[in-house]
């Protein structure tokens, strides 16, 4: 039988840290949004695939998205965000509202039905990645990153973030490894990314109950495990099983 996993989730106020009201404490039912974040080469898809693995073990069958994409519309603004000829002259502006639209699509195609079916959903970067890269990287208002986001999202904020942190010279030379072209934003400049870097450790760190930094260094049995500690603190009802099981045979 599968297990029954609802739970509480805050208001998309409240879990955005901003000021609350008594309609923002408001909790409605739904199942668990999670996000994986951090910079590039950090391996964070690497860790996206192995916790959707092990939530199938535990017969929990999430659904994997990533952003930009994860729709037929989303995917098109990927490609135009990162790898088309005519993104040249993009300006910051453009570049926001863009990953803004890929996220409403994403959110409304196929966020939102399939929490409301009841199933777990993991994205692969998520309105974070839009407030560290075109808020603190590019230096666009904050003030209007956060309420476009807010516009794009809804009520649909994660229940638990990880961000996994990696120092510029590990992610440098993990890249140099890859055979894949280098993106647009992949191009960016070592201050850029260094920025990018600096303000994911001030999310982890301002917005420390959602986001939960690991360090993206460590193998990733390591990182897996770590995350799914985390998974396992706020869903205790995973430990019933085979987990619960390693973690006495290992102490
Ligand atoms: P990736 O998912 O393969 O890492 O590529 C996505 C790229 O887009 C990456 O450079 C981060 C960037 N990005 C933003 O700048 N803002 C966003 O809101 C999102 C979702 C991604």
């Amino acid at each position: 039988m599968r297990p029954n996993f609802r739970l509480t989730r805050q208001t998309n106020k409240a879990k955005m840290g901003c000021s609350t009201t008594a309609a923002d404490c408001r909790k409605i039912v739904a199942m668990p949004l999670i996000t994986f974040e951090g910079a590039e080469g950090c391996g964070k898809s690497t860790q996206v695939n192995r916790l959707a693995a092990r939530l199938e073990k535990e017969r929990i069958k999430p659904l994997v998205l990533r952003e930009p994409g994860g729709t037929a519309i989303g995917e098109a603004i990927r490609h135009l965000l990162q790898h088309s000829e005519e993104n040249h002259g993009m300006t910051a502006e453009t570049e926001l509202l863009l990953f803004e639209a890929s996220r409403s699509q994403l959110v409304r195609e196929k966020i939102q039905p399939a929490l409301a079916r009841g199933e777990w959903v993991i994205c692969d970067r998520f309105f974070d990645s839009t407030t560290v890269y075109q808020g603190a990287a590019r230096n666009l208002d904050p003030k209007v990153v956060k309420s476009l986001n807010a516009f794009a999202v809804g009520d649909h904020v994660p229940d638990l973030t990880f961000v996994l942190d990696i120092d510029r010279g590990t992610a440098q030379s993990r890249l140099g490894n890859r055979t894949k072209i280098r993106d647009r934003l992949e191009e960016e400049s070592d201050a850029f990314h260094m920025r990018v870097i600096q303000a994911y450790r001030d999310l982890a760190k301002n917005e420390s109950k959602r986001v939960v930094q690991i360090d993206g260094r460590l193998s990733p049995d390591a990182i897996e495990q770590q995350a799914w500690h985390q998974l396992v603190n706020r869903f205790p009802v995973l430990a019933g099983n085979r987990f619960s099981k390693i973690s006495r045979q290992s102490s």
